[in-house]
């Protein structure tokens, strides 16, 4: 019992010790949020499941959003040919399509949401990597510091089922 205890108290260092956390990475967007407009008063988990559900039309491919890849519910995991998600999400088309092309390929997509997987948003240097080429490859554009913290807010709603 005591063993176990130990195991568990080292690896909740070892996550801490990584340094960021969601709410972490969302302090931060918010500072960003206000310089980019000094009328910002604070993010929105409704605009932020709008963006998430909001599709943008990818020539050769369709109407996409970030459900698309992420699922309608993000709390769920994703197995390669059983979920209906974009096979671009894991077969890489070219290096521009995935911020790590040579791990694009698995059999499993961790879900999104931080309540089902409490790996998410804790590193922001892979999460900007993603959100860059996610964003430009739907929107053609870097997204904005107000559209990433309305994301992760709206995704901290989410419960675990
Ligand atoms: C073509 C499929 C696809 C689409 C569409 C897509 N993503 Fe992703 N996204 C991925 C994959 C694959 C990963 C990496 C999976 C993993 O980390 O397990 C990922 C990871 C991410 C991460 C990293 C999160 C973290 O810190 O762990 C962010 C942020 C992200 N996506 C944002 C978005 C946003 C915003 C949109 C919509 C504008 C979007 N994605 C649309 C495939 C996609
Ligand atoms: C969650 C990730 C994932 C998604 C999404 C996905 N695949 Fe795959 N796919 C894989 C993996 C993993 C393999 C096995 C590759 C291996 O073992 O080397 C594979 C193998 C294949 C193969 C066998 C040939 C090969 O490259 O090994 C085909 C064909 C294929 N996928 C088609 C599709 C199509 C079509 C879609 C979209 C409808 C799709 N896949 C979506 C992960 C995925």
């Amino acid at each position: 019992m005591i063993g176990r205890a130990l195991l568990l108290l080292a690896s909740l260092v070892a996550l801490s010790a990584r340094g960021d956390n969601p709410p972490q990475l969302v302090e931060r967007y918010a500072a960003v949020a206000g310089q980019d407009d000094p009328a910002f008063t604070g993010f929105s988990a409704a605009r932020g499941h709008d963006f998430y559900f909001d599709k943008h039309v990818l020539p050769g491919v369709g109407a996409v959003s970030c459900a698309s890849c992420h699922l309608d519910d993000p709390r769920l995991p994703i197995r390669a040919h059983r979920a209906e998600v974009l096979c671009r999400a894991c077969h890489v088309i070219n290096e521009t399509e995935h911020p790590d092309p040579e791990h694009a390929k698995k059999r499993h997509i961790q879900p999104f949401a931080p309540a089902a997987n409490p790996e998410r948003f804790r590193d922001f240097d892979k999460t900007e990597r993603y959100f860059d080429v996610n964003c430009r490859m739907l929107l053609k554009r870097p997204c904005s510091a107000l559209e990433k913290g309305d994301l992760i807010v709206w995704l901290l709603t989410l419960s675990a089922e």
